[in-house]
């Protein structure tokens, strides 16, 4: 048991009944340069939130056309060919190209069946039967959003019905919990229990993540059950999106591509996104 005469577990040096007790202060002016020194997370300025706001929405529109476009017979390539063209319509900038190394080399990612996340866009028709991830990522006059969706083609097994409604409902269950004062931890233990009950396992290999004025800042926002006690404050942006599978957690890099990670032993992942803002009461969902 903590007493309230230990330092408190914020960082801060000053004692816990000086400091966060009973629960750390969720506004004032120092909030935000105590997130900066303490976990590296940068509270966003109205103005900030705005740009950011409107980057989300640029998100999820193009996501929405790319899910209605994502029918039996249309090539993943067909879809990345679109979004190009709807990025440069909205005058957004696609995150994703040439991100990281290798550098990544399309505009979206496609993840299918037991494509757990980064599937590069292909000659590969959509068919009966898939299950495919769609994960759009925008930068809009200098700022990001970043979200993904599920599509199923024609009729699908019950395995990968499972995965696709289990992992929109870690993602709705998790949205629930985020409010000043919540717990980064509660995230995951809202996914995993989910995921638990309902005989899926969560990935711990890839988390969620800040987002807004770069594509990944502070904090790593895990899946899995954790214990990091980072207080959620009003001003946080960053990015929830399970990824839940059939099968067991594990997953395998694809070592041609260095991008492309799909499931240890073959079976289906599903995996949805948002992007949440931490509002004085709330939360907002920024990509919705
Ligand atoms: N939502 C994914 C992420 O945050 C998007 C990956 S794009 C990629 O990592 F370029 F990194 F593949
Ligand atoms: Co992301």
């Amino acid at each position: 048991m903590m007493s309230r005469n230990d330092p408190c577990w914020c960082g801060s040096g000053q004692k816990w009944k000086k400091c966060c007790y009973p629960r750390p202060p969720t506004s004032g002016p120092l909030l935000a340069a105590r997130y900066l020194k303490t976990y590296g997370i940068v509270l966003k300025t109205p103005a900030q939130i705005e740009k950011i706001r409107r980057a989300c929405q640029v998100t999820a529109h193009i996501l929405d056309a790319l899910c209605k476009a994502a029918q039996a017979g249309v090539t993943t390539l067909e879809l990345d060919e679109l979004s190009q063209k709807l990025h440069r319509e909205a005058g957004a900038i696609p995150a994703p190209l040439g991100y990281g190394s290798p550098p990544y080399p399309k505009t979206i990612c496609t993840s299918l069946n037991e494509v757990i996340c980064h599937g590069i866009p292909d000659q590969r028709p959509l068919q009966e039967g898939d299950i495919c991830n769609i994960d759009v990522s925008c930068i809009v006059d200098g700022h990001f959003g970043d979200a993904s969706r599920m599509v199923t083609i024609g009729a699908i097994s019950e395995e990968k019905r499972r995965v696709v409604d289990v992992s929109l409902q870690c993602l709705e269950r998790s949205i629930a919990v985020c409010k000043p004062g919540a717990f980064i931890w509660e995230i995951g233990e809202a996914i995993e229990n989910y995921a638990r009950q309902h005989r899926c396992s969560v990935v711990n290999q890839f988390v969620g993540h800040g987002v807004g004025l770069a594509f990944h800042e502070p904090p790593e926002v895990p899946h899995h059950y954790n214990n990091l006690q980072i207080p959620m404050a009003p001003g946080m942006t960053f990015t929830i999106e399970p990824m839940i599978n059939a099968g067991v957690r594990e997953g395998e890099l694809d070592a041609k591509d260095g991008w492309t990670v799909r499931t240890k032993d073959g079976k289906p992942s599903a995996q949805w996104e948002h992007t949440i803002l931490i509002t004085e009461t709330g939360h907002e969902v920024l990509t919705r």
